[in-house]
């Protein structure tokens, strides 16, 4: 059974959270695509040491390991925005087509969160849903996770990350981050993760049953 659904939003919106628990309730595989992008962008900045070059971003890009997947680093504010970077860079797209296309398709059914996952990598998707929330409670939400590690962190630091982030990759020619025409716009500004989730399972029930 194909069974396809689309998760895209801007960062933090709670696509990751959402997506789990959809995989996890309907017992399909999960593919976190930002995690690519994220490994591709640290490796790249390690090599260039500290500036990425087109050229190397896509050739690791088109030779990622489970090992760059699992490293402990990709969730930092430093990783987000090196994937953001690299993500706008077309070879490097091209070079992570592939794999995401043939993991959305797979058998038993596929979640996959992004930002061109209903518009470029499966606009078959049977379902697709946008995620989004104002960016005041999505930079709360991101800097309780991220203040963990670094005490000093601010909100107001995490909201200009936020934002830094979204307008590149809201702005860039290659599949830039956007709705597509028939997905479901979900508003979690005022939700409970819960009732978030709900209204994702609903919407997939809805083309199940
Ligand atoms: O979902 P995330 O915040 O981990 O993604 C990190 C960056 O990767 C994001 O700012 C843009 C890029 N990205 C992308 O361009 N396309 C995707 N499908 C997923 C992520």
């Amino acid at each position: 059974m194909r069974f396809t659904v689309a998760i895209d939003g801007p960062a933090a919106a709670g696509k990751g959270t959402i997506s789990r628990a959809v995989a996890a309730k309907f017992g399909f595989a999960y593919l976190d695509t930002g995690s690519l992008y994220r490994a591709v962008g640290v490796k790249a900045l390690e090599v260039g040491r500290g500036v990425i070059d087109p050229v190397v971003a896509a050739q690791l890009a088109g030779n990622l390991s489970q090992t760059d997947l699992d490293r402990d680093d990709l969730r930092t504010a430093m990783a987000g925005q090196a994937a953001s970077k690299v993500a706008a860079l077309p070879e490097v797209r091209a070079a992570l087509l592939e794999i995401q296309k043939t993991y959305a398709r797979r058998d038993g059914g596929a979640v996959l969160d992004g930002r061109d996952i209903g518009t470029v990598i499966c606009p078959e998707a049977e379902v697709k849903i946008y995620v989004t929330a104002s960016d005041e409670i999505r930079a709360a939400r991101r800097h309780k996770e991220l203040v963990q590690g670094k005490p000093e962190l601010t909100v107001a630091q995490v909201l200009d990350d936020l934002r830094a982030r979204d307008d590149r990759d809201a702005a860039r020619d290659i599949a830039p981050m956007k709705p597509a025409g028939d997905a479901l716009v979900l508003d979690t500004t005022e939700l409970s993760i819960d009732e978030a989730v709900d209204r994702a399972i609903r919407a997939i029930q809805a083309r199940t049953t």
